[in-house]
């Protein structure tokens, strides 16, 4: 019986295990941090501490989203390259640009190519000429210079003379501011703007103008620039000039920080500034809001507040006291991040160890399934064997009564081939005596002949039987005598000469003719030999066939060979010839003892047939 093992349980299959591991590779990958979702562009006009603070807060804003990347460029007050960075942002494939032009004329075109990609723009501070984009955030600065005005009208009880330094043209804030400005001052008679120069935003710039202005307008009572650095830039001017002290200076921005607007307030170099949002965080905010789907204002204004000498120490303090929070959160925001690293890390070994304990608990399944299996297999060949010594045992016990049978069957031929002997000897000699007296007739004659010859065959046929009964029973005994073995088989095979006439076989008897062939031999069982053999011979070879045998010399003794052409015998049934009473088939008929006896015969002269 076949079986075919089956060594590995059906869940701890090589094929689930890796499933399984895949799943927890997966897993841990699912954990990593998100992908880029959102790519926002945002493109600065300046590089300054006002954008920096801007840009600062951008950053930060954008770590409260997943996967948002915030990449900025700083065009440094240059239109052309501010151009450059929107156009290279668009071709990028940003999801969303924030842009504050340099000059809003120069800056227009770009943006609105990008609007008109569907990039949705978010224009911060500055504006451009046009209505293309999607959102705006920042100070109104038309209410800022009207604002400012106010202030200096008032500080100025209505009467005196100012000087403005305006942001570089062409750029929003600057034209705003200086229309609110002029809208008030216009409507005041008392108040008289003795120039209005363009100081590019920049403290160079404002000073440089400054410089040149103040020893052409006697008793400016207030310089007002439209950002604190260039209101710095005039106060130094101012001050080389030997005007600082009798004059006012006035700016917009009111940063906190060191030598920023905030502290030039206090410090008392400025007179006043108005806080001017750099509202990054807003800008992530409606950014987000855009790219989301979810509801934003277009126009995002952020307010502002005079800073005077009353306020400014409150707010430095206040500020100061924010810039210290900022800092802590941004700590605490490294601290988170280094935390999330170190988590993620901590999940990665995790997930690795379970992977590692899953697969030596699938190893262990198919261990234990495997030893199982063996066991089985084991109590399979256990259950096989004992079948298998069952059936030897009864192969055993059959042979043992099939060897019970063949012995009663001998018992049995040698009770009745003794049985026979005796009649059989006491016909055969009257039989042989009345063919000796003589005075028969020839038929008589021919039928006692019959009976004679047939008498001796069955004579030889018990003989066998009990010489063969004999050797098997140990009590077959040798009785050599030293004679010529040639001579012998030369006289014994003249007996068949007459046979072989009669069925017109051609028959010989060679023999080595150099050889001596004298030596001890049983010459009775010698000559049952020889005439076992030649009987064989004659029974199975047709008429006009051959028959041959042949005495040779070898080392050590003799070899006989008797051939014939005869029909032959089976490969199959060769083998067992010289077993007692083999019966090749139904048509070969004969006791099955005389072939048996010749090997009997040959084995007790210490040789071998075949
Ligand atoms: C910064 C700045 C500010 C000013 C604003 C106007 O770059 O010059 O000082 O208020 O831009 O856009």
């Amino acid at each position: 019986m076949r079986t075919q093992p089956h060594f590995l349980p059906t869940w701890g299959s090589p094929g689930k295990v890796l499933l399984l591991a895949i799943s927890i590779i997966f897993l841990m990958t699912a954990c990593r941090p998100p992908e880029t979702r959102w790519r926002i562009g945002v493109s600065q006009c300046s590089n300054d501490e006002w954008r920096h603070k801007m840009n600062h807060e951008m950053m930060r804003e954008a770590l409260f989203y997943d996967g948002v990347e915030v990449s900025i460029r700083s065009a440094v007050d240059n239109s052309s390259q501010q151009i450059e960075h929107i156009r290279r942002f668009v071709e990028e494939g940003v999801d969303l640009l924030v842009v504050s032009p340099n000059e809003a004329a120069a800056v227009t075109p770009a943006v609105e190519e990008a609007y008109a990609r569907g990039i949705p723009v978010v224009m911060v501070d500055r504006n451009i000429l046009s209505e293309q984009y999607t959102a705006y955030v920042g100070a109104d600065n038309y209410e800022i210079g009207k604002d400012v005005a106010r202030y200096i009208v008032n500080r100025l009880n209505g009467h005196g003379r100012v000087l403005e330094i305006r942001g570089l043209d062409g750029s929003t804030p600057a034209i705003d501011r200086h229309r609110g400005w002029m809208e008030v001052i216009e409507a005041t008679p008392g108040i008289e703007c003795v120039a209005s120069v363009d100081g590019g935003w920049l403290q160079a710039i404002a000073e440089e103008k400054a410089d040149s202005l103040l020893p052409l307008h006697e008793d400016i009572d207030i310089v007002f620039s439209q950002n604190d650095r260039m209101a710095l830039g005039a106060y130094i001017a101012a001050r080389r000039h030997g005007k600082a002290e009798k004059m006012l200076f006035i700016g917009i921005d009111a940063l906190p920080g060191e030598d920023y607007g905030l502290d030039l307030v206090s410090d008392g170099v400025l007179e006043a500034s108005f806080i001017y949002p750099t509202g990054g965080e807003r800008v992530i905010q409606v950014a987000m809001s855009i790219l989301e789907g979810k509801p934003f204002k277009r126009e995002t204004m952020l307010s502002t507040a005079l800073v005077d000498r009353t306020n400014a120490r409150v707010l430095q303090m206040q500020t100061d006291h924010i810039l210290e929070q900022d800092t802590k959160i941004e700590r605490l925001g490294s601290l988170i991040d280094e935390y999330l690293l170190r988590y993620s890390a901590q999940r990665v070994m995790l997930y690795a160890c379970l992977l590692i304990l899953a697969l030596v608990l699938a190893l262990l399944a198919i261990i234990i399934r495997a030893y199982w299996t063996k066991n089985e297999l084991n109590r399979r060949l256990f259950r096989q064997k004992k079948q298998l010594e069952e059936q030897r045992d009864q192969l055993i016990s059959l042979s043992k009564q099939l060897e019970e049978a063949t012995h009663a069957k001998l018992v049995f031929f040698t009770n009745v081939s003794h049985d026979f002997r005796t009649p059989l000897t006491l016909i055969a000699d009257p039989v042989e005596q009345i063919m000796d007296a003589g005075g028969l007739t020839e038929k008589q004659q021919g039928l006692l002949r019959v009976v004679h010859k047939n008498v001796h065959v069955l004579l030889r046929l018990v003989n066998q039987i009990l010489d063969f009964r004999k050797y098997e029973n140990g009590k077959a005994e040798l009785h050599l005598t030293n004679v010529d073995l040639r001579a012998r088989l030369e006289d014994w095979s003249q007996s068949f000469r007459s046979l072989a006439v009669k069925k017109h076989i051609r028959f010989t008897f060679e023999a080595d003719g150099e050889a001596d062939f004298h030596m001890p031999i049983d010459v009775e069982k010698m000559e049952r030999i020889c005439f076992n053999l030649l009987s064989n011979a004659f029974k199975f070879t047709p008429e006009n066939g051959r028959i041959g045998m042949t005495l040779s010399a070898i080392e050590g003794g003799v070899r006989l060979i008797v051939s014939d052409t005869g029909a032959g015998i089976s490969v199959e049934h060769i083998r067992h010839i010289f077993e007692r009473f083999y019966q090749i088939d139904v048509h070969h008929t004969g006791s099955g003892i005389g072939l048996a006896l010749v090997k009997a015969f040959v084995e007790l002269h210490g040789g071998t047939i075949e």
